[in-house]
């Protein structure tokens, strides 16, 4: 199949400095290798807005088929997805939301119900102070503001519990350590800290250990990650208490575009599962995930021996054509 012939999948990443967001690729990645049909390209935007805006144009001009973009932030990126929109190219929005309503679908799982799974968690496990520091993802991003909405509304249905201190965090732990230091030292009877990814959770524990404290505070993190110092080992570990499952959705994210492609009939909001994870599943769902990895890597060295045969394949014809030749 010639390049041309090819449904062209734009995808523009956020940034890939995470894991979480190494994951999304590479599942992504994965499901479009298995569709010969489909070439994929991923742009990494590196959390700067300009360069996020441009990538897109690029997509735009190119004549991508279909455009996936998990957007830095939501206002900065209307209006783009918005000229897709209008260039007759389908914008499959996942992760972050932009405003309004002008995109073809969304895919994510639902994040003002994970803030509410938080509180409730948080309700029914506390044994303390009811005191509460909630540190948020970035400024912006509807994964913050979301999570947030729900976590508050549910600890504020609750007479017993106060969100003492917001950090306004940036998603990454080091934008955690110097208010949260600041605020354990003058309030050290802190029950509970919920933080918006399990990045920015270690990075309070760490913050907590410093002043002695991290036996005494609970830590519940988002993303629920199976990697080195990810949520599922950071909950075995006894660091976290919780983590809210986060799924990354890649593989799905390209099965719907291709759905967007084929003029399927899909839903306009399409919705991950979530599911907490503690000690008494954290195992459990460790091996679940080890066991899908476990396919990932050899549906990609079978992958990685078809090419060589094909390559192989492609050589012996050469050279029984230019036999052929004398
Ligand atoms: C990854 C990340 C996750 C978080 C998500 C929200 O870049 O920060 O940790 O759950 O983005 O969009």
């Amino acid at each position: 199949q010639k390049l041309d012939d090819k449904i062209k999948v734009g995808f523009s990443q956020a940034m890939t400095t995470d894991d979480w967001r190494k994951q999304m690729n590479s599942s992504m990645k994965i499901e479009a290798s298995l569709r010969p049909e489909v070439d994929l390209t991923i742009k990494d935007a590196n959390n700067n807005i300009e360069k996020q805006i441009e990538d897109i144009e690029g997509f735009i001009s190119k004549k991508v088929d279909v455009i996936i973009v998990s957007p830095i932030q939501s206002k900065p990126l209307t209006a783009v997805v918005e000229k897709s929109i209008k260039a007759g190219i389908s914008v499959l929005v996942v992760d972050r939301k932009i405003e309004g309503e002008s995109y073809t679908a969304y895919l994510g799982a639902d994040n003002i119900e994970i803030g509410r799974i938080a509180a409730r968690y948080i309700i029914s496990h506390s044994k303390g102070s009811g005191k509460i520091i909630e540190i948020t993802g970035a400024n912006g991003s509807s994964p913050a503001y979301e999570r947030s909405l729900g976590f508050e509304q549910i600890i504020n249905e609750n007479k017993h519990f106060r969100v003492d201190n917001i950090i306004h965090g940036n998603w990454e732990g080091e934008s955690v350590k110097e208010p949260l230091k600041t605020i354990l030292l003058q309030n050290p009877d802190i029950e509970y800290i919920f933080a918006h990814n399990d990045r920015m959770a270690l990075s309070a524990w760490e913050t907590a250990k410093t002043v002695g404290l991290e036996k005494k505070i609970k830590f519940i993190g988002v993303d629920g990650l199976n990697s080195v110092n990810g949520g599922i080992e950071l909950v075995k570990s006894g660091v976290l208490d919780g983590t809210i499952l986060y799924p990354t959705g890649g593989n799905e994210a390209l099965k719907l575009a291709l759905k967007m492609y084929n003029k399927e009939a899909i839903a306009k909001n399409n919705i991950l599962n979530t599911i907490v994870i503690d000690k008494n599943n954290a195992e459990i769902i460790e091996n679940q995930m080890d066991k899908v990895d476990q396919q990932q890597t050899v549906i990609e060295s079978q992958q990685g021996a078809i090419k060589v045969q094909e390559r192989e394949y492609a050589s012996q014809n050469n050279l029984v054509r230019l036999l052929s030749f004398f």
